[in-house]
């Protein structure tokens, strides 16, 4: 997946330096060694690429990252989070870099991963849903509920929860007020799983004006018209999730359903805008958007992409096995690989040979 716990060792990673170039891996490569992709190549590529800190993709770089490979696009040295990851035979995948002094670290974003969100994901399937909402929350069990085996608890994925810290968001921030005369456009949604479908909207909107902002609905708001277990992320995650995007200049959090009067007054919003998706009325009824349109500063604005947050569910769904088996495969793995590099480093070891999984 491409999420804000990515965006945050992306961040980590351009403050190291001047120019950030972030290799993306295709979807054979990562088939092979980690499992099935949640996102396509092309749209991983293209959500990258919307990251603010990122200036350039390399698309299909190769998973053990080689000194070719930073050689030829004049990269110093590599930036990888403080977890270790492993090609299918075990082998470190940094260990080139990592050899020749060409490898930086940074830190691993606690409570956010693939595997945390697949298994929230898994949970929202009927079968789970019968057992009753109780049994059911978004802030816990996620992946590691997933693994009946207490063994393939992993030291890095799925064991703790993301803490929303004001320091977070302000890194996230841009920190930017409209310039005078801007023209001020303002979205509103739930922005759950940021993915493809929003990225297009958002980049099709900021065409319209020059300071975009977006308001997040609540929780409970996005429950009340999306009914299930949605959101699957929650409100701060989603924020930092936004922030991340470069086409966004702020954000409200937990934006009013329905666009008021004072909320266009206070932010001097000079355009409104929704895709072409569905607009669920308000809790009584009326059209969310109607203080906008009587002011005639409302526009449909089209994205051209059908992604929703829901099809993202149905992949994972779809492929239920396949991720299963993949968050059961990546805990385990992770686990070995978390023993390999604690023995390494009482061996004053910055590398690791290979990993044995059980
Ligand atoms: O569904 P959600 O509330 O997350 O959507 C936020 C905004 O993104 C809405 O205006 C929606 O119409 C737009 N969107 C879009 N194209 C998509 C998905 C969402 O224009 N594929």
């Amino acid at each position: 997946m491409v999420h804000f716990g990515h965006a945050n060792s992306l961040r980590q990673a351009k403050a190291m330096g001047d120019y950030l170039i972030v290799g993306v891996h295709t979807d054979e490569e990562i088939t092979k060694h980690k499992g099935p992709p949640v996102f396509t190549q092309a749209e991983r590529y293209k959500m990258v690429r919307a990251i603010k800190w990122v200036d350039e993709v390399v698309e299909g770089a190769p998973y053990v990252t080689t000194l070719e490979t930073l050689d030829k696009h004049d990269c110093d040295f590599c930036v990888h989070g403080d977890d270790i990851t492993m090609t299918a035979d075990g082998i470190d995948t940094y260990h080139i870099v990592k050899s020749a002094n060409r490898y930086k670290e940074c830190k691993r974003t606690e409570g956010v991963s693939t595997t945390d969100l697949v298994g929230r994901m898994l949970l929202m399937t009927r079968q789970h849903q019968q057992v009753g909402a109780s049994e059911y929350s978004v802030d816990d069990g996620h992946s590691t509920s997933l693994s009946t085996d207490a063994s393939a608890r992993s030291p890095w994925t799925g064991v703790s929860h993301f803490l929303p810290t004001t320091r977070k968001i302000m890194q996230f921030s841009s920190g930017l007020v409209p310039k005078p005369g801007d023209r001020i456009i303002y979205v509103a949604g739930a922005f759950d799983l940021f993915h493809v479908g929003h990225l297009d909207f958002l980049a099709a909107v900021r065409e319209k004006g020059d300071f975009l902002i977006v308001g997040l609905h609540t929780d409970p708001a996005v429950n009340r018209y999306k009914g299930a277990n949605y959101p699957i992320m929650n409100l701060h995650e989603r924020v930092l999730s936004v922030l991340a995007c470069k086409y966004v200049s702020e954000v409200v959090i937990g934006a009013p359903y329905s666009v008021t009067d004072d909320l266009l007054d206070q932010l001097k919003v000079d355009l409104v805008c929704h895709g072409a998706t569905e607009i669920s009325p308000d809790e009584d009824g009326s059209d969310p958007y109607q203080v906008p349109k009587s002011r005639g500063i409302f526009e449909m604005v089209a994205s051209g992409n059908s992604m929703t947050t829901d099809r993202i569910v149905e992949r994972i769904i779809e492929h239920r096995l396949e991720f299963e088996l993949r968050n059961r495969n990546k805990e385990k793995k992770e686990r070995a690989a978390f023993k390999a590099y604690v023995q390494a480093k009482e061996q004053g070891k910055n590398t690791i040979d290979r990993i044995v999984v059980e």
